[in-house]
């Protein structure tokens, strides 16, 4: 019959330099599943039709294919017999300009432990196609621009599956034979096929309806395994806030009759956003106050927020190719940051988000990995889905809104909407989008898509006190990354604020822009690699707030002193730079510290520092969540960043002494605070219960530095007590990093409780892999071969092994290798099972130029180890041969 060859080289590398639009567009796709957990038969009709934009003489009909057994193709009815079929796609070369392609396969979704195509999670098939999951599941052109009706029929054992979903609308259903049943569903919309989705199982309903901006009314289903059947609350009130918001501030509506939400206990990522239908990972979308925390109840509303949000900025206007990745999640993450920070906390959102980016994705442009938010080519698109492509992708965008303005943005968005529905687009076209609506030119700024690496930028300031005039000079730069040299510019907006010596804002006049109104903030606009800006009738020298609200992501060097940070820790209005400088002062003196500590000298801390945050922590104005995140030191991996060889040990222990030494400073205040705020209420999800939670949990853990016989038993009595996940979870993870005899009894204990709740025991996991103990390596490894562990389910994975190597760096660095070690036998393993999951694990060694000689030394040996395993998957080959290439 087939042709079937196999070849051995070493993985291709796909450029964007290459696209080509597709030969044949699938106008029509009818599917039909005979459901069985090992052998499922799927039947693909295809009207197939030649694309007229295609201009290659070459007229093939391509089809992706991978783990599929082919039983049969026929072409307008005639089985075919010639064709070339290899371990990736089928190539038929001569199609009709217009036929039908009928093809029949089967699958094994009981085996498939790599969770992308049709997969059997705790006994309920499910799929995951994005980015490239379908052609696990048929033959078919695989590829985000070529879009298509789907019919879809699912058959299966009526007891085993009594539920059977896919995308649209269900049209009808039936009894079968065997005690099997069947139901078929409509797709209206046009969709690429990484936005197919079928799930099978026996699942409860938990349904609320919406009114949307139209009038038209909105079936809400959360679909959930029966013992989850009370979780689903919160999901649903996520899911009407977002579909709120989005009328509100994009204009957006909903445009089908249903939306489908299903929890899968074992999934590579968050969620997916399937038309119609998504697919959650059960974390990120059950709830309930006794199991999940303040963190899981926010993750869950903006995750939810997310996959909605895609509906529009993904689904309805998509990506011509996967390079164009973050036209779709950089938007629609800005999109999510922005519904969070509308209905929580703007500021605290704000921090936590711009941690997330200095902590991950500047560590990630400055390595190996580093990529621009559209990259130029990749061997495995999996390994792309980054901090770089979805958080630096999502600042791009919010300094797109700074450019144009809040209106000229809603401007921007609806040209773009209106004016690519239905179509699959580039970065390029949204860009366009915006230029036109606002009749301006961002060409410079399509600097930011092309280019890695995070700019820095040099800050200087002159005070002409004669002639009242104020100068910051600044001076961008951007360091070298792997294939790209000598960057040009970049368009970098920065809103700046003036404080007199009151800390109070100054009318700002600018030299070159004397129209515009006084007002006490304006955004400057860098575009050249050295700029001055100069401010006028400046009556004294005043302190410069930049970069407020981080504008831009960018590293700014400035001089300053410990007493001007403590001056904008305590004054500046803009609540992101006042937290900022709070950071940046913490900064200074652990970095002080640590070379002292490599020293063997006397650990110190000057009384202004320790003063700044005795002022912070009784303040009467600042909010208690502010309060909460300025007592929230850098975290070691930041630290790290910015050392020039890293020292695990000297950073874990400068840490720990600055929080000891303010814990022995502040112990009253530490003390009064948390007592002020413990309350009996029952559990709300709510700006302010949160913050006054977060704070207590600041306070406990000060404390207990201090190893106090009274704060332990405060611990165990919170622990015992209350009534909600987040307080619980608060002293529990405290009381872990210390070694005394109640620690493992409560441990115990608390799994014994919980051991049936996979989400809580995925807490529990986490909280023993970061701990603080000496031999917590032998812990994690003793837990890997507890009933708890699963090393087929990833968020099993991620609480343990990922945890350990991520948070606990000191272990994870131990100077005799251990865990280097340890993490290559999990890559190893987890390769041959889900290469995604085992890409990402072994992104925690990639930066190992930045240690010591002797761990540098280590880790290459590893990474060479890992190159060296046979039928090694493109994930981890990609990772592991740019971590050494570089
Ligand atoms: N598009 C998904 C999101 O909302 C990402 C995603 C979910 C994904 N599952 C995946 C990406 C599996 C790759 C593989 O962000
Ligand atoms: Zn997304």
């Amino acid at each position: 019959m087939a042709d079937i060859k196999s070849t051995e080289t070493a993985p291709n590398t796909i450029y964007l330099k290459d696209y080509q639009p597709p030969i044949y567009l699938i106008d029509h796709v009818t599917l039909y599943f005979d459901l069985h957990e090992t052998q499922t038969v799927v039947t693909s009709n295809l009207k197939v039709r030649l694309n007229p934009d295609n201009k290659q003489t070459n007229k093939a009909l391509l089809l992706d294919g991978q783990n599929l057994q082919l039983l049969s193709i026929k072409i307008d009815g005639q089985e075919l017999t010639q064709f070339v079929c290899d371990e990736e796609r089928l190539t038929i070369t001569s199609v009709p300009e217009e036929c039908e392609v009928e093809i029949k396969t089967q699958i094994n979704p009981q085996d498939n432990k790599a969770l992308e195509g049709l997969y059997l999670s705790s006994s309920m098939f499910c799929t995951q196609c994005e980015a490239q999951g379908f052609r696990r599941i048929t033959y078919f052109p695989d590829r985000p621009d070529v879009m298509s009706r789907y019919d879809v029929t699912l058959s299966g054992d009526k007891k085993k599956y009594p539920v059977l979903l896919a995308n649209g609308n269900l049209v009808s259903q039936g009894e079968g034979e065997n005690g099997k049943h069947w139901a078929s569903w409509q797709d209206p919309s046009l969709k690429p096929s990484y936005l197919f989705a079928v799930v099978a199982g026996d699942l409860f309903v938990k349904e609320d309806h919406y009114i949307t901006m139209s009038g038209r009314k909105v079936l809400l289903q959360v679909f959930v395994e029966h013992e989850n059947s009370h979780k689903c609350e919160h999901a649903l009130i996520s899911l009407k806030q977002a579909m709120k918001w989005d009328e509100d501030t994009y204009g957006r509506e909903y445009d089908l009759d249903i939306y489908m939400i299903v929890a899968v206990n074992d999934f590579n990522m968050g969620a997916m956003e399937n038309k119609g239908l998504n697919v959650f990972n059960a974390s990120c979308v059950l709830a309930s106050p006794d199991t999940a925390t303040d963190a899981d109840y926010y993750n869950i509303q903006s995750i939810i927020a997310h996959e909605y949000f895609h509906n529009w900025s993904g689904n309805r206007v998509t990506c011509r190719d996967w390079f164009q990745l973050s036209l779709k999640e950089g938007f629609t993450v800005f999109r999510d940051q922005e519904f969070s920070a509308d209905l929580n906390s703007r500021a605290v959102k704000r921090i936590d988000d711009v941690n997330v980016l200095r902590t991950h994705q500047f560590a990630q442009d400055a390595g190996p990995m580093a990529h621009p938010i559209r990259p130029d080519h990749y061997i495995e698109i999996s390994n792309f889905y980054t901090v770089t492509v979805y958080n630096k992708g999502a600042e791009i965008v919010r300094m797109i809104r700074s450019l144009v303005g809040n209106d000229g943005f809603r401007k921007g968005t609806d040209l773009y909407f209106e004016r690519h529905d239905g179509q699959a687009v580039t970065t390029e076209d949204f860009v366009k989008s915006i230029e036109d609506a606002n009749n301006i030119d961002l060409s410079l700024f399509q600097n930011w898509y092309s280019q890695a690496g995070t700019p820095e930028l040099d800050v200087t300031t002159i005070f002409n006190e004669r002639e009242k005039k104020f100068t910051v000079s600044i001076k961008q730069s951007c360091p070298d990354t792997p294939g790209q040299k000598n960057k040009k510019p970049f368009h970098i907006p920065l809103q700046v604020g003036l404080l007199d010596q009151d800390g109070s804002d100054v009318l700002l006049e600018l030299a070159d822009d004397s129209l515009t109104s006084a007002t006490t903030q304006k955004i400057l606009q860098l575009k050249s690699e050295q700029q001055d800006f100069t401010f006028l009738n400046v009556i004294s020298e005043p302190h410069l707030s930049l970069n407020r609200g981080f504008t831009s992501p960018v590293k700014i060097r400035q001089q300053h002193s410990n007493d001007e940070l403590a001056f904008l820790f305590a004054h500046d209005s803009d609540e992101f730079n006042r937290w900022d400088a709070g950071q940046l002062l913490a900064i200074n003196t652990l970095l002080d510290l640590i070379t002292k500590v490599q020293n063997n000298g006397e650990l110190a801390i000057a009384e202004n520092v320790i003063n700044a945050y005795r002022n912070t922590l009784t303040s009467r104005e600042l909010d208690k969540s502010l309060i909460a995140s300025a007592f929230t030191l850098p975290s070691e991996s930041y630290l790290a960043d910015q050392c020039d060889v890293v020292d695990t040990d000297a950073i874990h222990q400068a840490r720990k002494f600055m929080r000891l030494e303010l814990a022995r400073s502040l112990q009253s205040e530490f003390k009064t605070v948390f007592n002020n705020n413990q309350s009996d209420a029952a559990y709300l999800f709510e700006a302010e219960e949160m913050a006054r939670r977060s704070l207590n949990h600041v306070c406990l853990s000060y404390l207990m530095c201090l190893e106090q016989e009274e704060t332990l038993n405060i611990c165990l009595d919170q622990i015992e007590a209350a009534h909600n996940m987040t307080d619980v979870m608060s002293a529990l993870t405290i009381l872990s990093h210390y070694d005394n005899e109640s620690r493992q009894r409560v441990l115990d204990a608390f799994y014994k409780k919980w051991k049936d709740d996979a989400q809580v025991v995925e807490k529990w996991l986490s909280i023993q892999a970061a701990s603080d103990l000496p031999d917590v390596l032998t812990r994690v490894k003793a837990l890997m071969k507890h009933p708890a562990f699963c090393i087929t389910n990833p968020n099993k994975v991620r609480s343990l092994i990922g945890r350990f190597c991520a948070v606990n760096i000191v272990h994870f660095h131990a100077a005799d290798g251990s865990g280097y070690e340890f993490l290559t036998e999990q890559v190893l393993a987890l390769d041959s099972i889900n290469p995604q999951i085992a890409a990402r694990l072994l992104q925690n060694m990639s930066r190992w130029r930045r240690y010591d000689n002797k761990r540098q030394g280590l880790m290459k040996q590893q990474l060479e180890r890992i190159l060296a395993k046979k039928d090694l998957s493109k994930d981890v080959y990609e990772i592991a041969s740019r971590s050494l290439n570089d």
